[in-house]
């Protein structure tokens, strides 16, 4: 058997095992999503979302990229947030990155990742530089990896609401509330790091005013 045939299996007995628990479920499920949760997420195959949540198909509304990004730029990542937030009305938005990301180490290194990639993890880069301060004083390299990880996620989740997305959805619906989360690969806990509640205060440069 191919490698790839057994997932093709798996999905068979999968659906047939959930059809036997509850037979109205996929008819359930075809009909509508009113997912409560926004998920941006890295990348990882170590991180799924709804494995280390216990949440069922249809719950939780999911974005994932390299070291769990929110870049203004990125016409993926914005599409997903206005349909999440402004159409399906989610309650909350999560960050969640992940302790040992391979993204963020290497926005560490020196390394030319060439072209796209380089791009990408400059990103990460400005993070260090933000508070390059902080983590220059951490002389265990691998408690200032941990580190990059949470602030980075911690910016991430700052960067959402400097969108108009989010102030709209704040100003008219008191939603929804922000959460910064990391992911311990080595334990599998979830570690909450940083929140914003919705109106919250945010830097006067970035408040749209006529939303
Ligand atoms: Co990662």
């Amino acid at each position: 058997m191919k490698s790839y045939e057994k997932l093709l299996r798996h999905n068979k007995e999968w659906a047939q095992a959930v059809n036997k628990e509850d037979p109205s479920f996929f008819d359930r499920l075809s009909h509508i999503q009113t997912p409560e949760f926004l998920w941006i997420g890295c990348s990882d195959s170590r991180v799924p979302a709804d494995r280390i949540t216990g949440t069922q198909p249809g719950e939780i509304f999911v974005h994932r990229n390299i070291a769990n990004m929110v870049i203004h730029t990125d016409v993926n990542l914005l599409s997903v947030l206005d349909y999440a937030v402004s159409h399906l009305k989610v309650k909350h938005v999560i960050v969640c990155g992940h302790y040992g990301c391979g993204g963020v180490k290497a926005a560490m290194s020196n390394h030319d990742f060439k072209y796209v990639l380089n791009m990408w993890l400059r990103n990460i880069k400005d993070v260090y530089r933000l508070h390059n301060e902080e983590l220059e004083s951490i002389t265990e390299e691998e408690k200032r990896f941990d580190r990059l990880v949470e602030l980075n996620v911690i910016e991430q989740v700052q960067h959402l609401a400097k969108t108009s997305v989010i102030q709209r959805a704040w100003k008219y619906e008191q939603r929804p509330h922000l959460h910064g989360w990391v992911y311990g690969l080595k334990d599998g806990l979830i570690k909450p790091v940083f929140e914003m509640e919705a109106g919250t205060p945010i830097d006067p440069l970035y408040q749209y005013d006529d939303l």
